[in-house]
């Protein structure tokens, strides 16, 4: 099928931290495929504000230089018609340089306004405060924050206060990049737009399910941030507990974005709790030491962030009840690490066995059916069922995978998540975004679980890097008689 370009009514949006990294790194180059699909209407505007003094020039030169340098074409037009819509305000975003001449720049045309906040979140209170101090927030705009949002329920709460003083709950679109990514889209479509899977999709024929975030990186330079996050505020608390809600939540009324977001709520607040008297039976954490990994050998996480002592937790593994009709006593596996040996995100839905078996399957009994869903890379979806093994020699069994690669059906690769959420934030569709109360009942969930590991004393499990992270990890799965699963290729 064509692909259907619905263009974009023309837009200011304003990136603050528009030098920094995430900017230069993803957002600029997403905006450019944008432009290269001819989505933009004129007059839209890009306009970067930083501290830094800077012409709009320079600026512009700057972009051009991240588009070349994360792989986008250098002279096409299309590059000469986005940098056109570049400029730039040098401003202090807690002080009062700058301020005026935004105002000025922004001038008071009635067209949709995005501020994107690419900057630490302690700037995110004071720019929402200062965007409604200078009367910049008119009834078209909207503002875009990344995670996290906060560090626990009550900062949350404290910064979700601040940008709602200024800004509509509608108008606040907070990005979970996971809910961006092609992959995670189509897990709804696979369960909402089959008859097949829903029937099935529930207690009685689901053994258990496991989402495993893995990363080869260290942190590299992000120890600073890093260290006061770990891997449970960096990623469970946010991607990891929106892939279950999208696994785990009642098909919504409808795609509109309170229907699923109530509906991801509820699955949120259905979380059994894990708290000091449950805390080592349900999770393991671990940090990684010095090791091999990415083909050459790896410094520990102690050498990445230049500290001596440190209880962060760079792995984290998981076993997470769903307290309702649908999911009790389905546990959901998660793990996630940093300096682990593969990069892979994926979903598997592990059936239920067959109740009687009639075929010689030796002492292992016939394997179970699993549906993976794997978000990146190779995207795509395989469901492992049995089969005959062709030939004569009785009824030997096969377990193969029914294999939908995305990136074979699909000649146009996956577009970066950022593409969507940007565009979804520009035309108002919140579907995508986590709403305050999802972003707070999550952080419910945290809050205990980080205070029991505190209580606990027990610092994180060694792991060396490149390895699967502590073996208590593959134990917490492997003493329910269950395996992390090691099937895709
Ligand atoms: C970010 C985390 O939110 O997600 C990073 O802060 C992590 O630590 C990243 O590396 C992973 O994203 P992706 O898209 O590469 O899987």
């Amino acid at each position: 099928m064509a692909s259907k370009i619905i263009k974009v009514d023309p837009f200011d949006l304003v990136v603050f931290g528009g030098t920094g990294d995430l900017a230069y790194r993803k957002l600029y180059s997403s905006l450019y495929h944008r432009e290269k699909i001819h989505q933009f209407t004129d007059p839209t505007r890009i306009i970067g504000v930083s501290r830094r003094e800077m012409s709009r020039e320079e600026f512009q030169r700057s972009v051009r230089d991240a588009l070349g340098k994360y792989g986008e074409g250098h002279d096409s037009e299309a590059v000469e018609t986005f940098l056109g819509r570049i400029y730039y305000q040098s401003l202090d975003a807690t002080g009062e340089r700058g301020w005026s001449d935004l105002k000025k720049l922004l001038g008071d045309e009635d067209r949709i306004r995005a501020y994107y906040l690419a900057t630490s979140p302690d700037l995110f209170a004071p720019i929402a405060e200062r965007i409604g101090e200078e009367e910049l927030a008119t009834p078209r705009s909207r503002i875009i924050v990344e995670k996290p949002i906060g560090h626990d329920a009550a900062s949350a709460a404290a910064i979700n206060d601040a940008l709602g003083a200024v800004f509509l709950e509608k108008n606040i679109f907070r990005i979970d990049h996971y809910l961006g990514k092609e992959s995670v889209q189509n897990l709804m479509a696979l369960r909402f737009a089959n008859a097949l899977f829903e029937p099935l999709w529930n207690s009685a024929h689901i053994d258990h399910v496991q989402i495993t975030v893995a990363e080869t990186l260290g942190v590299g330079g992000r120890g600073a941030y890093y260290d006061n996050s770990g891997a449970i505020r960096d990623m469970v608390q946010n991607h990891m507990l929106q892939l279950l809600c999208l696994v785990a939540m009642e098909p919504p009324s409808s795609l509109e974005a309170d229907a699923l977001r109530d509906e991801k709520l509820k699955v949120l607040k259905s979380l059994t709790p894990i708290n000091d008297s449950n805390i080592s039976a349900f999770t393991v954490r671990g940090q990684y030491r010095a090791g091999f990994a990415e083909g050459a050998p790896a410094a520990s996480y102690l050498n990445d962030i230049e500290q001596e002592v440190s209880d962060t937790e760079t792995f984290v593994a998981m076993k997470v009840g769903v307290a309702n009709w649908r999911w009790a006593g389905v546990p959901f596996y998660m793990r996630t690490g940093k300096r682990l040996p593969q990069r892979f995100s994926e979903i598997v839905v592990g059936f239920k066995r067959v109740p009687h078996a009639i075929f010689d399957a030796g002492s292992d009994g016939i394997p179970a059916n699993r549906l993976v869903i794997r978000v990146q890379p190779d995207e795509g979806i395989k469901l492992w069922v049995m089969i005959k093994e062709p030939g004569p020699g009785g009824m030997r069994l096969q377990h193969v995978p029914l294999d939908m690669s995305f990136a074979k059906t699909f000649a146009t690769p996956a577009p970066e998540a950022y593409e969507r959420l940007l565009m979804d934030a520009l035309r108002g569709n919140a579907a995508l975004f986590m709403r305050r109360d999802e972003v707070e009942a999550a952080w419910r969930f945290i809050d205990p679980i980080r205070e029991a590991w505190a209580h606990s004393g027990e610092p994180p499990r060694p792991y060396a890097a490149g390895t699967w992270g502590p073996a208590a990890s593959i134990a917490l799965i492997e003493r329910d008689g269950r395996t992390w699963n090691e099937e895709y290729e």
